[in-house]
């Protein structure tokens, strides 16, 4: 995502009002500027000094606010933004986007912005699904407004339903998904991620310290970026990524296979994932028992899913990563050439498993490309953008 991003926040009167405050916290560390906008209604329900503490910058109520320089905040305040987003959107509040009325600041400025509108809905279940609120729903689709959610759960009235606003990390991606430069729209992406999992008996197995979060990172920006993207991952703890069709095996061999299957009509592949080289010959049937002083595990050579993807008669663009504890560079060059591979992301695996950052260099047939430092999300980025210049 580019940085310095302008966002708009306008809250609207609703219990979701206090998810606001740890919207902005979020959005502020992802650096995306947000300058909140309030309805008088939302001030019962968060303050705007609050609002005003987080997002560093002072908070609009009312229409005639002095201390804005032309007096007319309504236009001086969406000047600057990348877009509005108003979370919580209220059921009238959205009744009145929807007839183009402007009798606060908030609606004013949103009749008077020229950049795109974004609406987090937060009712009760009952006022969601009253059909003067859906009509107006599908209206403001219809007006090529976006709507998030609402999410399904809980209440703060004790009902369960349709109605809660999304999550803070929830709007977030969305926010990133909005502001993501759609350059791989119409490509079609499989990705491999997270460690696998070869069982030796019931409830033991041979597995690695791979998290997953550099292939969820790519996962994640692809899509933000335009493409289908499928996520084919074995053992993560990490939550499935938005607009990704993710789906799951353990084992190196079930990975093969989900990978094989998806395969066909795919632009491109990347295979993130700590695939086991080896698995045990048997699985046994019952837990092993402690019995002699030592133990022996037979193991067999798994299938190589990159290499074999990469041999198809017609192969996607292939992407590997190399994950070495010495000789980075070298052993990395080694395997792309093996592997036949137009590019292939070099890094050292004690410092990139499991971490939030990573260090990489990307070879290819240009040369070694080194990439500082970053998170894996900014890294992902990198990635992608390179692959895409390469297509
Ligand atoms: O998940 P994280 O905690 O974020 O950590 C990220 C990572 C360190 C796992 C990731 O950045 C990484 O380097 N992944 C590749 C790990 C690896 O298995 O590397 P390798 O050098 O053993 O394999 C080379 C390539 O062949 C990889 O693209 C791998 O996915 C693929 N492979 C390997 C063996 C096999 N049987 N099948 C494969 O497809």
């Amino acid at each position: 995502m580019q940085k310095n991003k302008s966002l708009v926040l306008g809250i609207t009167g609703g219990i979701a009002a206090y998810k606001a405050a740890e919207l902005v916290r979020l959005l502020i560390k992802s650096n995306i500027s947000v300058q909140v906008v309030m309805t008088e209604s939302a001030t019962k329900f968060i303050t705007p000094m609050t609002m005003q503490a987080l997002s560093g910058k002072p908070v609009y109520v009312g229409m005639w606010d002095s201390t804005i320089d032309n007096g007319m905040p309504h236009i001086e305040l969406s000047r600057e933004a990348d877009a509005i987003l108003i979370a919580p959107a209220s059921a009238e509040f959205v009744a009145k986007l929807l007839h183009g009325r402007a009798d606060d600041l908030l609606s004013t400025l949103c009749l008077a912005r020229d950049c795109p509108l974004l609406v987090a809905p937060a009712m009760n279940k009952q006022m969601w699904e009253n059909p003067a609120t859906q009509r107006n729903f599908e209206q403001l689709k219809a007006d090529n407004i976006a709507v998030l959610g609402p999410g399904n759960g809980e209440q703060a009235c004790g009902e369960t339903g349709d109605g809660r606003m999304l999550e803070a990390e929830e709007l977030l991606a969305h926010i990133k998904a909005h502001f993501t430069p759609k350059i791989l729209t119409g490509k079609k992406i499989l990705i491999t991620a997270g460690a696998t999992l070869e069982m030796i008996d019931p409830v033991r197995g041979i597995t690695n310290l791979s998290s997953g979060k550099m292939g969820y990172a790519l996962a994640q920006t692809a899509a933000n970026m335009g493409a289908e993207v499928t996520l084919v991952s074995g053992v993560s703890h990490l939550s499935a990524p938005m607009n990704v069709n993710t789906q799951y095996a353990s084992s190196a061999s079930a990975m093969y296979a989900k990978v094989m299957e998806n395969i066909q009509s795919q632009d491109i592949f990347i295979g993130v994932a700590a695939v086991a080289d080896y698995a045990p010959n048997e699985i046994a049937n019952q837990k092993i028992k402690k019995s002699a002083d030592s133990l022996t595990i037979n193991l067999k050579r798994n299938p190589d899913i990159l290499a074999d993807v990469a041999n198809l008669p017609s192969p996607p663009f292939c992407v590997g990563f190399a994950a070495e504890s010495e000789n980075v560079i070298e052993y990395a060059t080694q395997k792309r050439t093996a592997k036949k591979l137009p590019l292939i992301v070099a890094n050292e695996v004690t410092s990139a498993m499991g971490n939030d950052d990573n260090q990489v260099t990307l070879i290819d047939d240009n040369g070694n490309h080194p990439l500082q430092r970053a998170s894996k999300l900014n890294i992902a980025t990198e990635i992608l953008n390179h692959i895409q210049r390469m297509l």
